[in-house]
């Protein structure tokens, strides 16, 4: 079975940087940068399953400018037209990504069946702050000149992350003026969709990986579909408790009542996966077993394992060190 890996949208790392990366040098990752190439490969060579990754306009640029459902909907029309994934596939959601795989399950029409989902670091129940880095005071500036102004037109249609903002103490107009999540997780009374529902609860596997030591999303249980109550800061509550399970507004509780969900729980920072986690949680779910015959890649991998042993790098060193 082949999977997919929804990258070149990961803009959650080192936000301000990025943003002022790009700003400069235009972009600043894509598809075919550092380490979501590497981190497909392993995965490809793991689960003896090919492995591919969508492309969305120009790369980073675009993942941080460009609205979340514009990039669905370009990415929608990639899957649909590669004739690999035509029989069902699986997706693997990095970060931001992983709201785009999750924006092609349930608006996507026409597009091939998902199979199994696996979320890292997936903000799927919103994020109550932007990441700027934080101290220097441009970036004190750009946060609250956006947050003042994240419900606007002009933040929801040129800062992709405006597309999943949802302060806890602004709900009104997170509902009137934000795009994208409010309308994938059928949030919105009177509006919501049930035949995004009923895809997403087509599922076989929903597997959602916290990062226990996540910074960069707040809080880092939405990785989970915990969030804070409307109105509040104050508890985080697990997504068993929030009116979007309850009422099973997107089918997760059917999801997870037939047991369906894995919520995963990994050490390390946003996106900091070991491989051993790696095998343990995503790889299983990549559909076909691992080859015991070599492929072009085993024999790499075997001569990486070599010498990893031989260099003493140890096997839960993360793997992803994505510098921007
Ligand atoms: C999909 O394929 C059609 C026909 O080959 C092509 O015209 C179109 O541009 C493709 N769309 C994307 C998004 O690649
Ligand atoms: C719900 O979504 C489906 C799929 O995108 C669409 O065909 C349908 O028209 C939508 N229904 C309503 C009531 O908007
Ligand atoms: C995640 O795992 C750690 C131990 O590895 C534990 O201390 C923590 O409570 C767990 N978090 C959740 C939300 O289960």
């Amino acid at each position: 079975m082949p999977f997919l890996s929804s990258c070149c949208t990961d803009g959650l790392i080192n936000l301000c940087d990025s943003l002022l990366a790009c700003f400069v040098a235009g972009i600043s990752d894509k598809c075919s940068g550092h380490g979501v190439t590497r981190f497909t490969k392993l995965l490809s060579s793991w689960s003896n399953s090919q492995g591919y990754c969508v492309e969305i306009g120009d790369g980073s640029w675009d993942s941080w400018t460009m609205p979340l459902l514009e990039q669905t909907s370009i990415a929608c029309e990639k899957v649909k037209n590669m004739t690999e994934l035509s029989q069902g596939y699986n997706m693997v959601g990095l970060s931001q990504g992983s709201l785009i795989g999750r924006g092609i399950i349930e608006f996507c029409d026409g597009g091939p069946p998902v199979k199994n989902f696996i979320s890292l670091a997936g903000p799927h129940a919103g994020i109550a702050s932007i990441p700027f880095c934080e101290s220097t005071v441009i970036c004190i500036f750009l946060d609250s000149l956006i947050k003042s102004e994240v419900y606007s037109n002009f933040v929801q249609e040129h800062l992709a992350p405006s597309g999943y903002l949802k302060i806890p103490t602004d709900i009104t107009d997170y509902l009137k003026g934000c795009r994208f999540l409010p309308k994938l997780n059928n949030e919105i009374k009177g509006a919501r969709n049930s035949t995004y529902k009923e895809r997403f609860a087509s599922l076989q596997n929903l597997v959602l990986i916290m990062f226990e030591d996540d910074t960069v999303l707040v809080p880092k249980e939405t990785s989970w579909f915990g969030y804070y109550p409307d109105g509040a800061f104050d508890p985080i509550l697990p997504a068993q408790e929030t009116e979007l399970y309850k009422e099973d507004w997107i089918g997760l509780k059917t999801l997870d009542e037939a047991g369906k969900v894995k919520f995963v729980n990994v050490s390390g920072s946003h996106l900091k996966i070991s491989e051993s986690d790696m095998k343990k949680y995503i790889v299983p779910y990549l559909g076909d077993q691992p080859s015991t015959e070599s492929s072009s890649y085993e024999w790499l991998w075997r001569l990486w394992y070599l010498t990893k042993d031989v260099i003493g790098l140890k096997e839960d060193q993360p793997l992803m060190h994505t510098t921007y």
